[in-house]
């Protein structure tokens, strides 16, 4: 019988790419998402079904039959262990033999940090696990940092000249994809980069190029950034938390590139020109 496995956030941008992964390994897979209804456009023969961290009567019906899961907790929420922990116990008490937990680079800098304490929620199931930390995604150019591109040409960020080895969506799938088809990572933590640190600068230019239209990066200070995220509905304390990320890209705490992304799945790690030839469309409709 083969494994089944619950992709949670599914429908997003890693976990997306992680469902068809697995689908065309052959695997069995089941998107976890709050409205399978609306869920549009996922690999094909992919079960979906519905599951909401903040419903715990979701929890048993999107377990059943599981073998293992691949487990984020989504963006938007600060306190991201007291979010996820409710659904972590119902796991510990399931058939789930293996949990491949993505969190974020550096998060293992302090027990204090929300996904630390996921880590650690994961660990204390007692599961086989692994543990992916990936550092800034490449694809938040035609998510989170779209709507300044598309208005005005413009990624208006704190980041000063901070160099960043931004990392494909793509490659973080193809990651956990291996960790889920294979036993040989278990156990481990993986911080996943790009293969170059570039400065917004740098990476603004090969938008453009790519794009074929001027992209350029404006640095900002953190007040009107984090009045910037309010504004668009971004909950306070989560506005807070991607500032202090930016003051640690400020200072430095960014992983070099390293050759976790190889290890894991056999190819080097996309480049921002790869990500951004395949995006380009994002950027060529202007407002
Ligand atoms: N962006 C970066 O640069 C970066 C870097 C490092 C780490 N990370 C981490 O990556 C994670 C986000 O991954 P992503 O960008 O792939 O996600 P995403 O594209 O923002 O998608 C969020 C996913 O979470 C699901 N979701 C939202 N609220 C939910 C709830 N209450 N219950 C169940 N599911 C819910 C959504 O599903 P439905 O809407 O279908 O329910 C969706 O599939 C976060 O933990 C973030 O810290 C991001």
């Amino acid at each position: 019988m083969s494994t089944t496995t619950l992709v949670v956030g599914g429908t997003g941008t890693v976990g997306h790419n992680v469902a068809a992964g697995l689908r065309a390994a052959g695997a069995d897979v089941v998107v976890a998402t709050r409205d399978p209804a609306r869920a549009q456009g996922g690999a094909e023969g992919v079960r979906r079904v519905r599951f909401d961290f903040t419903d715990g009567s979701s929890f048993g019906p999107a377990l059943e039959g599981v073998d293992q899961v691949f487990l984020l907790a989504p963006p938007g929420y600060a306190a991201a262990h007291t979010l996820v922990a409710p659904f972590i116990s119902a796991l510990a008490a399931s058939r789930v033999a293996r949990v491949v937990l993505m969190t974020a680079a550096g998060v293992e800098s302090s027990e204090e940090i929300p996904l630390r304490k996921v880590e650690r929620l994961v660990e204390a199931t007692g599961r086989r696990f692994v543990v992916l930390r990936p550092t800034w995604f490449s694809d938040n150019f035609h998510t989170f940092w779209l709507g300044g591109i598309t208005a005005a040409g413009v990624i208006a960020l704190p980041a000063a000249d901070a160099k960043t080895p931004f990392i494909d969506a793509r490659d973080i799938a193809d990651a956990a994809v291996a960790a889920l088809t294979s036993d040989r990572f278990d156990g481990r933590a993986f911080t996943l980069t790009g293969p170059t640190s570039l400065g917004y600068d740098e990476a603004a230019a090969i938008l453009s190029r790519a794009a074929d239209r001027a992209i350029r990066y404006v640095p900002i200070d953190d007040a009107p950034f984090r009045a910037t995220l309010v504004s668009h509905g971004l909950p306070a304390d989560y506005a807070d938390l991607l500032v202090t990320l930016f003051q640690a890209a400020r200072a430095g705490y960014l992983p070099a590139p390293n050759g976790a992304i190889e290890e894991l799945t056999g190819h080097a790690p996309r480049t921002l020109e790869d990500y951004a030839r395949d995006n380009a469309r994002h950027w060529t409709q202007r407002a």
